[in-house]
């Protein structure tokens, strides 16, 4: 039926027929050809499928975010996958733009925050201090709560910016910002 597709064709390496070859390729008879020709089909297939999966998940987040925006609300936007962070390890992101730097911070297995990284002092760069669960801002030693954001100590009288986190697997996505100003 695969005559006309050279791939298709089994020919052993000494190009003998098949009375004259050896009793051990008698015996294990592998087709490479063949065996090659699957395995390729299969990997062409998986790459077809997971791009196709790639661009359905990309194109109904563009469509979420279209509508989102149209009803005045933030962006979702995915900020990294759960095994890139390990615990007690902080990720900088920009949220809802590149002008917002933000903190992705994980305490648990299961536990994640973010906030805004900008000082509700006077916005400088809040850092993580893990073994003290708070975030230190270094500009007048203000401190914030790690778990909620609230401030500790220092200047600073408001909580920090939190971002709404959603997950989906195992990914990690920013969903809006939750602004206190208690
Ligand atoms: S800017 Fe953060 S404590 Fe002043």
């Amino acid at each position: 039926m695969n005559d006309g597709d050279p791939e298709l064709h089994t020919v052993p390496p000494n190009r003998r027929f098949d009375e004259r070859q050896p009793q051990w390729r008698t015996d294990f008879p592998i087709d490479w050809p063949q065996d090659h020709y699957v395995a390729r089909r299969d990997f062409t297939k998986f790459l077809c499928l997971t791009s196709f999966a790639f661009a359905v998940g990309q194109f109904t987040i563009a469509y979420q975010n279209w509508r989102r925006r149209r009803r005045g609300e933030p962006p979702i936007v995915k900020i990294a996958d759960k095994g890139q962070l390990s615990i007690g390890a902080a990720l900088v992101f920009h949220y809802p733009d590149e002008a917002e730097p933000c903190l992705l911070l994980r305490t648990g297995e299961d536990s994640f925050h973010a906030y805004s990284q900008k000082c509700t002092h006077l916005a400088c760069a809040v850092t993580p201090q893990f073994d003290d669960d708070r975030l230190l801002c270094p500009c007048h030693k203000g401190y914030f709560d790690m778990s909620t954001g609230r401030p500790l100590a220092g200047p600073p009288r408001r909580p920090l910016p939190r971002i709404t986190l959603k997950f989906r697997g195992d990914q990690i996505f920013a969903a809006g910002i939750e602004r206190s100003t208690a």
